[in-house]
């Protein structure tokens, strides 16, 4: 057993491309699993996401862990149309762009993440998959 109390190992965000799943609409979640303002975990996907539902009642999707220092955004807060990381609050919006650091007027030109295409059918969430 490992003495160490902490980890300093960032997550790792898995690469869709060694993923079994082909390219194509996968199912993540129920519609009704994710109400408004509200964001999910999905782990059985290519990768791991964060789902959530804006104020304008749409669904949305972005890689899992922060690009700024991993955090898991599901645990964060959506705010308006876009989610806010529960670290340092960087708010992403649907496209993986940060549109907003609380603390900064400049927003690093890296501050990007991966955005992923969702549609909802038949109370389905849907997420597209395209590999590289
Ligand atoms: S880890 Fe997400 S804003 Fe810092």
């Amino acid at each position: 057993m490992s003495d160490k109390l902490t980890s300093y190992e960032l997550p790792v965000q898995k690469d869709p491309n060694d993923s079994h799943l082909r390219d194509g609409w996968h199912r993540v979640a129920a519609s009704n699993e994710v109400k408004n303002g509200e964001a999910i975990q999905v782990d059985d996907f290519a990768t791991q996401l964060v789902v959530w539902r804006g104020d304008d009642g749409n669904v949305r999707a972005l890689d899992l862990y922060c690009k700024h220092m991993g955090a898991a955004l599901s645990c964060g807060e959506v705010d308006g149309n876009g989610i806010r990381c529960p670290f340092h609050s960087w708010k992403w919006n649907d496209e993986g762009n940060c549109e907003d650091i609380p603390y900064a007027k400049r927003i690093p030109p890296k501050a990007v993440t991966r955005s992923w295409q969702v549609k909802e059918e038949s109370d389905d969430i849907m997420v597209l998959l395209k590999k590289s």
